[in-house]
């Protein structure tokens, strides 16, 4: 199966309109990893789905992004007629085969200073949201499982940032949750200038070691760093089979 993901338009300014039919092409399923619109101009969002509808009837999952307020999250999922998703999972049948996509704006190790200033309650927020992401990661009844979130769930993808701003971009915590729960694919977005691609994995230590072997795909699929949508080529089987077309 072919899905696509990306995220950081950010209203328009990022999505480049020239090659995008190229890149919906035979998607069966578009992921969108949040900071579609800018400061939450709810018009601008429909601007970047107008864009994709264009081209494109593909089914679209969507997380929302630091620039999709929380006040207006409802709004945009009574405007816009896709699959958003705020620490949810959804089933979907590609193919026959069950897609599980479990989606979350994200933790942070350490809330930016605006958050910490407004929003009370913020550390506790993160940390329990990482124990829901945790207890959704549940791949009893499907044969693809996907962590899709806003916020970088691991800091090896934020290379190339700010070193000292990697607490406030994404989570050590989530990571750790990769490594435990095992998605095939962890899909995220907010690193504009970080890196592509990693794989978090833990080494075996000894042969009973339940974590041991673990090796768990990261994608940033940020637009200002990947110039258009990142095509993921999955063959599900015993060991999926996570490719990407570039
Ligand atoms: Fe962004
Ligand atoms: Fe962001």
């Amino acid at each position: 199966m072919l899905l696509g993901a990306m995220g950081d338009a950010h209203g328009g300014r990022f999505l480049r309109q020239e090659g995008l039919g190229r890149e919906l092409k035979d998607l069966d399923l578009l992921l969108l990893a949040g900071d579609i619109t800018d400061s939450s101009d709810i018009d601008a969002y429909g601007t970047v789905l107008a864009a994709i509808r264009k081209r494109s009837d593909v089914p679209i999952v969507a997380v929302f992004g630091n620039d999709e307020y929380e006040q207006d999250r409802e709004e945009l999922r009574r405007m816009y007629d896709i699959t958003f998703l705020d620490d949810e999972r959804v089933d979907l049948n590609i193919d026959g085969r069950i897609v599980r996509i479990v989606g979350t704006t994200g933790a942070l190790d350490r809330p930016t200073w605006w958050q910490r200033n407004n929003v009370p309650g913020i550390h506790e927020m993160y940390r329990k949201r990482v124990e829901t992401v945790s207890s959704l990661l549940d791949r009893e009844g499907c044969d693809l499982l996907i962590l899709l979130s806003h916020y970088a769930t691991t800091y090896h993808t934020l290379r190339g940032e700010k070193e000292r701003a990697f607490p406030e971009m994404g989570s050590r915590a989530m990571e750790s949750v990769l490594l435990e729960k095992r998605p095939d694919l962890s899909i995220h977005a907010h690193a504009h200038g970080g890196s592509r691609h990693t794989v978090v994995s833990k080494k075996q230590r000894t042969l009973d070691d339940p974590r041991g072997g673990v090796a768990v795909p990261v994608w940033n699929v940020s637009l200002p760093l990947n110039k258009g949508i990142t095509r993921f080529e999955i063959e599900v089987g015993e060991v999926n089979d996570v490719r990407v077309l570039l």
